[in-house]
């Protein structure tokens, strides 16, 4: 503990790594063994859950689990630039249009600004109340007062309190002003988003604090240069994690997209060596996307593995499994992974579309245009069957596509998989699915 500012850390040397701690509250401490005795409860209540305000856009429903929970802290997190702002204000007139009293508070642009937008977006004449003020004791007081149901913080890094002495964004302040908030949406019962800027190397100074406060963490999350945007729900209280919402950005703000597969493949053309369509599950939602590798000879001594949308761990482990269990190897090639439409793809049931989008990329041929891949690879070189795959199918069957490869076992308990026009192509190791994809692309 250090009584004043220091610039370098006495303990590990590192400087301005010391970040400034203020108490909540600073008032006399009560004495020890004179805490009040605490009305215990039980689990059953005949009350009803409460009912979930849905905005009707149905992507940002889906994310927060069937609509808004009353009284929660969710906190929207996204690169600068990437919509946050766009995507709340169109929530906020959402929800006011279903009939919630929404407050929209400004600490980043004037109101003018927020304005331009609404008119933009054509939301001008949307219900919503609009502030543009970052001090966070006036805001809370004009909240008790008015007690609508939703209020927007955008964004909360330039909220400051007043009791806190360093500047608006740093650590302690984020922390009281996520507190405050947090505390006020449960005691009131009113509904509270948070925005928060992430940066790439910053993350302890963001709004990373404040996760383990809230309900609900949303990432709104996109490649620069491309129209899709996606919301990523990675925490929830009320409703499943790891569900997303996709979204297009157009000059009219974003607009919902509900057959994200379809629109993932559309940019597909001829079928082209190196190129895979995997099909994943994304929460509760399967979806389509296409897999691309590069396999050219390198000049280089260290070859370069470059992925985009992809865990490069997962690129370095398929490599390595092909290299040691089916003696195919990389070496003195450059290779590049892409996941196009610049969605980005967590699971590891894309293992095998890597390997298989791999192979077809080294060899120069292309795989049949009507097939799709998917399952875990194991370290032992064995394929490992995936969850939901009659789901995973099924929309590759609604899609048009006639074949799947995977890996055998892991059918549904009730017997053969009821898939019509996919025909299944099973594969226990993974030089059986070498063979297999070598075998499909006519260069075995
Ligand atoms: N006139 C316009 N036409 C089309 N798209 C626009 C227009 N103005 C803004 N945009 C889009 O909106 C995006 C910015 O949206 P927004 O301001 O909601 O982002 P943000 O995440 O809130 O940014 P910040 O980090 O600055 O708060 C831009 O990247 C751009 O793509
Ligand atoms: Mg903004």
């Amino acid at each position: 503990m250090h009584r004043k500012w220091q610039g370098r850390c006495e303990a590990c040397g590192a400087w301005n790594a010391l970040v400034e701690e203020v108490p909540l509250s600073a008032g006399p401490r009560p004495a020890p063994g004179r805490g009040r005795q605490i009305a215990l409860s039980t689990l059953a209540t005949d009350e009803p859950p409460p009912p979930r305000a849905r905005s009707g856009m149905a992507e940002l429903d889906r994310v927060l689990g069937g609509g808004l929970v009353p009284a929660s802290a969710i906190l929207v997190g996204g690169d600068p630039g990437i919509g946050k702002s766009t995507l709340l204000l169109q929530a906020t007139a959402a929800f006011a249009g279903a009939g919630l009293d929404c407050l929209y508070v400004s600490g980043e642009e004037a109101a003018a600004q927020v304005r331009l937008r609404a008119q933009r977006l054509g939301l001008a004449r949307a219900p919503v109340r609009l502030a543009a003020e970052t001090g966070l004791r006036d805001i809370l007081t004009t909240l008790d007062a008015e007690r609508p149901d939703l209020v927007v913080i955008d964004s909360i890094q330039t909220m400051w309190l007043d009791s806190i002495e360093s500047a608006p964004g740093s650590v302690a302040q984020l922390r009281a002003v996520a507190h405050e908030l947090v505390t006020f949406a449960k005691r009131r019962g009113v509904s509270v988003v948070l925005v928060g800027h992430v940066t790439k190397d910053g993350q302890i100074a963001g709004p990373r604090v404040v996760e383990h406060m809230v309900d609900c963490v949303l990432y709104f999350e996109g490649e620069r240069g491309h129209q899709f945007r996606i919301l990523r729900a990675v925490k929830n209280r009320f409703g499943p994690a790891d569900e997303i919402g996709v979204f297009e950005m157009t000059g009219q703000g974003l607009a919902e997209v509900a057959n994200p597969s379809a629109l993932f493949l559309s940019e597909r053309g001829r079928p082209a060596p190196g190129s895979v369509v995997f099909a994943g599950i994304e929460g509760t939602r399967p979806m389509l996307t296409e897999i691309q590798a590069l396999v050219a000879p390198s000049s280089l001594a260290m070859p370069r593995r470059t992925v985009l949308g992809l865990d490069s761990g997962r690129l370095s482990t398929v490599m390595a499994v092909l290299e040691a269990r089916c003696g195919i190897g990389f070496a003195g090639q450059d290779v590049f992974l892409n996941v196009a439409g610049g969605m980005r793809v967590h699971e590891p049931a894309a293992d095998l579309a890597v390997a298989a989008a791999l192979l077809s990329a080294r060899d120069d041929v292309a795989l049949p245009p009507e097939l799709v891949v998917f399952g875990e690879i194991s370290l032992s070189g064995a394929l490992r069957p995936v969850s939901q795959r009659e789901n995973r199918l099924k929309e590759a069957g609604k899609l048009g596509f006639t074949a799947a490869m995977l890996p055998a076992g892991g059918r549904a308990a009730q017997g053969a998989d009821t898939v019509p026009g996919v025909v299944l192509r099973e594969q226990a190791d993974l030089a059986g699915f070498v063979t297999a994809i070598l075998g499909a692309t006519g260069a075995g």
